[in-house]
């Protein structure tokens, strides 16, 4: 593990993961377990900087996410997977950051206005909600990793935790690495309604979601508008069922041009068959969901100890933090 570089990812407990999740961040976490030390988080701070009134079903929505993780594969004797909130040093550093932020820096985060404008918000909800970005530079330095495994929307507020990194390494002393984001070929995956996949906008495929349901999802996707009746000739470019059949791996996603262009095949063919592809393609990339389903003592275990290991790893960097910034006097 020593000579491993380290890469850490996180994800807000929403509960049970999508395919967004699964094609934008998930899938290339699988990948990086065998090359990389990878720490994984659950970064239950973060979900409380837009949702802090009800916190109710918290604890659930955490359990829920892990279990989807290891039914993917990510695979608790390789990696490290832990609780934002159990590594408290994360909101120690965060503060720390905070001092040398300048405010410009959050305020023109773009993904802070995306998501103002996604949850029609005129301002930002709060103190916490404006230091998202600087609690997550906390979360990817504490552990001085070098690469952070994100879908596309994450990219700015990586942009931000480098530019602290070299502030923080200026200022005082070289502590951390400037953290790259890494994408994968599908960084930004659309829902069944054509906005961006997103638990929030409900226009999400599960991973672990009934088969029945994602049939009934799928029937029920808006195609290209020009094309009424079935015999129209399509445009495929225009139409997420098309785009759909590439990620699920249909192999005859030529042919469904070809055929959509000419008026050949109808809508509702073409979601019929998206539909099979669909649920062999969940089936393909859970390939451990049956053994993981139900077992939440175990995700609670795997979280504890993780947890615990990721504690040590962070007590060291903030011990080295607190030296460069000679915050180790004891009176
Ligand atoms: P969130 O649920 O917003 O905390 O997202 C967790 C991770 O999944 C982040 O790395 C996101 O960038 C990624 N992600 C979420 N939704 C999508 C999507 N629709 N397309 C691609 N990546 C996504
Ligand atoms: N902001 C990320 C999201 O919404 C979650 C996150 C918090 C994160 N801290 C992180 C992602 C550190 C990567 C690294 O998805």
């Amino acid at each position: 593990m020593d000579h491993k570089k380290t890469i850490f990812s996180g994800m807000r407990p929403t509960g049970k993961m999508h395919i967004g999740h699964y094609l934008g961040a998930l899938r290339n976490w699988v990948r990086l377990q065998n090359e990389y030390h990878c720490i994984f988080g659950v970064v239950d701070w973060h979900a409380l900087t837009t949702s802090f009134e009800n916190t109710d079903g918290l604890e659930q929505n955490i359990i829920d996410m892990v279990l989807d993780w290891l039914s993917v594969g990510i695979d608790p004797e390789q990696c490290t997977m832990m609780i934002q909130s159990q590594v408290p040093e994360h909101a120690e550093l965060h503060l720390l950051f905070s001092m040398i932020t300048p405010v410009g820096w959050v305020e023109r985060n773009p993904v802070l206005k995306q998501q103002l404008q996604d949850m029609g918000l005129k301002e930002v909800v709060g103190y916490g909600h404006l230091g998202y970005p600087v609690l997550m530079a906390a979360d990817i330095l504490i552990y001085k990793a070098i690469r952070v495994p994100v879908g596309e929307d994450q990219v700015p507020h990586i942009e931000i935790t480098r530019e602290i990194a070299r502030r923080f390494n200026y200022l005082y002393d070289k502590v951390f690495p400037e953290p790259e984001a890494l994408l994968t070929e599908t960084p930004r995956i659309l829902g069944v309604d054509g906005r961006k996949m997103s638990k929030s906008l409900d226009n999400t495929i599960g991973l672990s979601e009934p088969r029945d349901k994602v049939k009934k999802k799928i029937m029920g996707m808006f195609t290209d508008p020009e094309k009424i009746r079935k015999n129209d000739p399509g445009h495929p470019e225009r139409c997420n069922v098309y785009t759909f059949h590439g990620v699920a791996g249909n192999p005859r996603v030529k042919e469904i041009e070809a055929d959509c262009r000419s008026g050949v095949l109808g809508c509702v063919e073409c979601k019929k068959e998206l539909t099979t592809f669909m649920i062999q393609y969940l089936d393909s990339i859970t390939p451990f969901r049956e053994q993981y389903q139900g077992k939440e003592e175990l995700a609670r275990e795997i979280l504890y100890e993780g947890s615990r290991k990721a504690r040590q790893l962070a007590e060291s960097t903030l011990g080295e933090a607190r030296t460069a910034m000679k915050l180790t006097y004891q009176l």
